[in-house]
């Protein structure tokens, strides 16, 4: 039995339908006010909780093999991101769970202070590494699936927003091919103990997406720039009235200020690990965005 955190989330859901797809007895550790009922459709066995409870946490684990942590921080970085998976770490080694299974993020370890997001992300990873528990820490770049709705837009208008530097590099990862890294990940013995930073097979820059776009759905793209010194002026000025929300805002800002790419030797481990190709975002936005 596998336990999925975040099941109703982008990669979460994938890992369950995917799951599913095998067969496989999956528990779906959702909230009663997500939207879980295709979940419960494919066979998903629900568990009702909320990530901020501990009890609720050690009656997800009861029974499993298996942890995918997939969930995100859903605004409370510390509760949630940091709290929530140490707690899972810890009922993993009490229960003898076989592996598990943590999603971080490209640059975890680059120390950005701004972040609240990465430094929760790197000192889990610490923590999982030091638990005794086999684990797979993925690192992966931004999501595919997170492009959709600006593909989408895009698609109706031709617009397309870049805050900061267009020359920006990353390497999209496929969420579909993400959540079939995850799941492999407990059987795979090339991903036993170790940290697997997962990116798609090209660097992008940002203007390189928007032509991506413009090929896709057969439209010249309007690209709005607005500089990076917007973001810093909104939130000075929030930091006036909400600190939390403009601390928050920090990890908005790491991500659009920096490059989170994978290198073509990064790209050729994960399949070599995993032993399959990974897909291109144009690939990945034909199957979700068709351009008819
Ligand atoms: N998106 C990216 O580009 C990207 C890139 C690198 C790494 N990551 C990491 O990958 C992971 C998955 O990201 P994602 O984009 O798939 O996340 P997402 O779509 O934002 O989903 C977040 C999930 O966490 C759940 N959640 C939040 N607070 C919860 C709580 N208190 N109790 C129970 N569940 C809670 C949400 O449930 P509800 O449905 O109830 O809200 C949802 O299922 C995250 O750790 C994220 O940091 C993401």
């Amino acid at each position: 039995m596998f336990l999925v955190t975040g099941a109703t989330g982008s990669l979460g859901r994938r890992i369950v339908k995917q799951l599913r797809a095998e067969n496989q007895p999956v528990r779906a550790m959702v909230r009663l006010s997500s939207q879980y009922q295709e979940l419960e459709t494919l066979g998903a066995e629900i568990c009702l909780g909320n990530l901020k409870e501990n009890r609720d946490i050690v009656r997800a684990c009861q029974g499993v093999e298996y942890i995918i942590s997939a969930h995100g921080s859903g605004g409370d970085t510390e509760a949630i991101e940091y709290r929530a998976n140490i707690e899972l770490i810890d009922q993993a080694k009490e229960k003898g769970i076989k592996h598990f299974v943590y999603t971080s993020v490209i640059g975890a370890d680059r120390g950005y202070q701004d972040s609240p997001v990465f430094k929760a992300k790197r000192e889990v990873e610490k923590y999982l590494v030091s638990s005794g528990v086999r684990y797979t820490i993925l690192r992966p770049s931004g999501f595919a699936s997170s492009l959709i709705p600006l593909a989408q837009r895009f698609k109706e208008t031709g617009i397309y927003l870049v805050i900061g530097d267009t020359q920006n590099r990353s390497s999209i990862i496929s969420t579909d091919d993400l959540a079939k890294i995850a799941i492999a990940s407990v059987t795979k013995e090339g991903a036993f103990n170790q940290i697997i930073p997962v990116g798609g097979p090209e660097i992008l820059k940002r203007e390189d997406i928007a032509q991506i776009f413009a090929k896709l759905y057969k439209k010249d793209p309007i690209i709005l720039n607005p500089p990076l010194f917007l973001l810093d002026g909104a939130r000075n000025f929030l930091g006036l009235v909400n600190p939390d929300l403009a601390r928050g805002l920090g990890t908005l800002r790491t991500l659009l200020a920096n490059e989170f790419f994978c290198p073509p030797e990064e790209v050729a481990r994960v399949e070599q690990i995993y032993d399959f190709k990974l897909e291109t975002l144009e690939n990945f936005l034909k199957r979700y965005v068709p351009a008819v």
